[in-house]
């Protein structure tokens, strides 16, 4: 790898540099719970998702501005959280509310992040339906994972904007892979530092093992299905365009990802062709879902 002229860093001094991140807030409260309940998948009633988003004013009158929208053209006015949710879906405000509280906290503006943004939202509606095509059963866990899988990107670019400009200028120059050119500049990629970022956050340890090994699916050992999920909903997230910081990058789906969600030759093929059109259109209309959910100030941006 050609020199950036950069003094090269030490992975432990990353790790606790990381660690001690005053600049990355915390998971909101109701985040942390949201994603708790991903884990049971009977757990989406409408009834503990409301009781969820009541604990946060500014996302309840969010959620009732969604649910009183044209979007929805409800005949009557939705003036609980409870009918909002049942009115929008329990399993839709879950995942909403969820990416919402997760991209609020790490860019407050929507404007920074909007790139990675977009290609988490790709990654995490990819996710869901390779999780229904595999008949994976927590399709929500899916969704988060997707979400959540390059959150280390963040902590990369906050912390060190300079080393990971030089990384995408790598990758550029170079072809190789943002996490090669990652590891050469800061001595660790952002699969490696979002594992220790959602640690720290608390997460359940299947999404954090899915974080840390989405580049490296087969080194998952707690849930090497979920990671697998990851790893190939990232890649065709890219393959609808929606990849960032830089263009979707040549590297091919792992081959161990294919054979650990069960699907062969002939289905790869047919999947990636069917999914690709669909997950378009889920991301068009997932963004305009967050263009009403957003805050009044900010709609129409
Ligand atoms: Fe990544
Ligand atoms: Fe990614």
């Amino acid at each position: 790898m050609k020199a950036t002229g950069l003094k090269s860093m030490d992975r432990v001094h990353l790790k606790k540099v990381t660690e001690s991140m005053v600049a990355l807030p915390t998971l909101p409260l109701v985040a942390s719970r949201l994603l708790e309940s991903i884990a049971d998948p009977d757990s989406a009633n409408s009834e503990e998702i409301g009781a969820v988003i009541a604990l946060d004013p500014s996302l309840t009158a969010r959620t009732l501005k969604l649910a009183n929208s044209d979007f929805y053209g409800f005949p009557r006015k939705v003036g609980t959280v409870d009918l909002a949710v049942v009115v929008l879906g329990p399993d839709t405000i879950r995942d909403l509310v969820l990416s919402a509280a997760v991209f609020q906290t790490l860019d407050p503006t929507w404007r920074a992040l909007t790139g990675l943004w977009t290609h988490s939202l790709a990654c995490g509606v990819a996710a869901r339906a390779l999780a229904d095509r595999c008949r994976y059963r927590l399709d929500g866990e899916a969704f988060a994972a997707g979400v959540l899988h390059d959150i280390g990107k963040v902590a990369l670019c906050q912390s060190y904007p300079e080393r990971f400009e030089a990384a995408v200028a790598l990758v550029r120059e170079q072809g190789i892979s943002m996490v090669e050119a990652e590891r050469g500049v800061l001595g660790s990629d952002h699969a490696e530092v979002g594992g220790w970022l959602a640690e720290r956050w608390g997460l359940p340890d299947d999404l954090v093992e899915a974080i840390a090994c989405h580049h490296r699916p087969e080194q998952a050992r707690l849930n090497p299905e979920l990671t697998s999920l990851i790893h190939i909903a990232d890649s065709l997230a890219g393959l609808t365009g929606n990849s960032w910081p830089v263009e979707a990058e040549n590297g091919s789906i792992s081959v161990y990802a294919w054979e650990c969600v069960q699907l062969g030759d002939a289905e790869r093929e047919a999947l990636l062709e069917d999914l690709v059109p669909f997950i378009r259109r889920a991301v068009e209309r997932e963004q305009e879902l967050f263009r009403h959910f957003r805050d009044p100030q900010e709609a129409g941006t």
